[in-house]
C-alpha cells in the first residue's frame, strides 16, 4: 500500500473516532414540564411515585390517575391544564432517557432493596431539577458497573461468606458476563 492512502485511512479512523467520541444523544422533549423539586419539596418519596423500582427491573414512571389525585381540582392553567386533558384517560406518553442498550440486564430491585443503594448514586440529583431532564444528569459505563460489583463484594466478610457456598445465603457478585449481558 503507499505511504498517502496509509496515512489517508488513518485520518479518516481518527476522524471518525473523534466524531463517535464527541456525538451526544438527542435532547428528550417531555410533553409535559414536570418539575421534580416541586414535588419532592411535598415530602414524597422518590417510590412513591416511582414504586416498581422496589418491585422488578423497571423503575416506571407513575400513572396518570396518581396526578389527577392532587391536579384535577378546579381548572388548571399551563402545565396542570395539559395533565387535566388525560381526566378522560389515557398515560401521559412519558419518553426515555435513560437507557442501556438491549441485551444489558439491569434489575432495579436489587440495588434499590437488596443492595439498599439510593437512586441518586446512580441518577444524580433528581431532586433539584425544575424541569425534566433532557439528558441523563449521569450515566454508567460497564466499568462503572463492574467497578462497584467489585467493591461491593470485596468485604473480608463477604469473601468469607461465600467460601461457605449458597448456605451463606449470600449471592456471587456479578462481574460475571452473562449476569449482565443476556
Ligand atoms: C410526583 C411523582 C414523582 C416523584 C416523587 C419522583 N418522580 Fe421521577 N419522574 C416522574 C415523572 C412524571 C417523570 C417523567 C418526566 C421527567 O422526566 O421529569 C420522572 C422521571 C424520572 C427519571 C427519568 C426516567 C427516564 O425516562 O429515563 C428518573 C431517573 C427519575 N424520575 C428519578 C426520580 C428520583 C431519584 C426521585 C426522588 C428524588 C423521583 N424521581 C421522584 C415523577 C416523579
Ligand atoms: C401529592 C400531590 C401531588 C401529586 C401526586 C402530583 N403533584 Fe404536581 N404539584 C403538586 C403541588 C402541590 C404543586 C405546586 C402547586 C401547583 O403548582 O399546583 C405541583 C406542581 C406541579 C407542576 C408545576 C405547575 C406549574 O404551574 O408550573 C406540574 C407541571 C405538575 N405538578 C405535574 C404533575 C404530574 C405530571 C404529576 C404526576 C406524575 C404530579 N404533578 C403529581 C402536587 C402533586
Ligand atoms: C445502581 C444504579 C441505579 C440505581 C440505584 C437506581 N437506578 Fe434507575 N436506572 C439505572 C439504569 C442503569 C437505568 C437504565 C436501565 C435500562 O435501560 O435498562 C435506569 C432507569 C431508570 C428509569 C427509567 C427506566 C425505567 O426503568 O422505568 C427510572 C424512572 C429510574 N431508573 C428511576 C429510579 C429510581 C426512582 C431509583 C431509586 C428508587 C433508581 N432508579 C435507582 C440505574 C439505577
Ligand atoms: C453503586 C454500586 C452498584 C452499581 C453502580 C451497579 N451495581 Fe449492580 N449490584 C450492586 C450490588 C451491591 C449487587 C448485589 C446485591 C446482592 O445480591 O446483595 C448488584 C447486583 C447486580 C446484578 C445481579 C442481580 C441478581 O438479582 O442477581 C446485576 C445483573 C447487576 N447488579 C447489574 C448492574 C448493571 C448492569 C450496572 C450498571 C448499569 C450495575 N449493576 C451497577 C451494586 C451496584
Ligand atoms: C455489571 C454488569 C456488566 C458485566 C459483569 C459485564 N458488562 Fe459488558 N457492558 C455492561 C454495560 C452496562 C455496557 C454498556 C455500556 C454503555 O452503553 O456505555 C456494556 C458493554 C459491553 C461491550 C460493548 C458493546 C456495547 O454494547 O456497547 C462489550 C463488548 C462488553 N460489554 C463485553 C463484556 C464482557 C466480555 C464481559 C465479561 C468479561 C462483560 N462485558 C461484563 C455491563 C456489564
Amino acid at each position: 500500500m503507499k505511504w498517502p492512502a496509509l496515512i489517508g485511512m488513518v485520518a479518516l479512523g481518527l476522524v471518525s473516532w473523534a466524531g463517535f467520541r464527541l456525538w451526544v444523544p438527542p435532547e428528550v422533549v417531555q410533553p409535559i414540564q414536570f418539575p421534580h423539586k416541586t414535588h419532592i419539596e411535598l415530602n414524597l418519596e422518590c417510590t412513591s411515585c416511582h414504586e416498581r423500582a422496589e418491585k422488578g427491573s423497571v423503575a416506571g414512571r407513575p400513572p396518570t390517575a396518581l396526578c389527577l389525585s392532587c391536579h384535577s381540582a378546579g381548572e388548571g392553567t399551563g402545565e396542570i391544564k395539559k395533565v387535566q386533558a388525560y381526566e378522560k384517560g389515557g398515560e401521559i406518553p412519558w419518553r426515555r432517557v435513560w437507557r442501556l442498550p438491549d441485551h444489558i440486564f439491569f434489575p432495579h430491585r436489587t440495588h434499590v432493596v437488596v443492595a439498599k443503594l439510593k437512586c441518586q448514586t446512580c441518577h444524580g440529583p433528581m431532586e433539584t431539577l425544575v424541569k425534566p431532564p433532557a439528558r441523563p444528569l449521569k450515566t454508567l459505563s460497564m466499568e462503572d458497573c463492574i467497578g462497584c460489583h467489585e467493591k461491593a463484594g470485596a468485604s473480608a466478610e463477604k469473601v468469607a461468606a461465600r467460601a461457605r457456598g449458597p448456605a451463606s445465603g449470600i449471592r456471587p457478585l456479578s462481574t460475571d458476563c452473562n449476569s449482565c449481558h443476556r
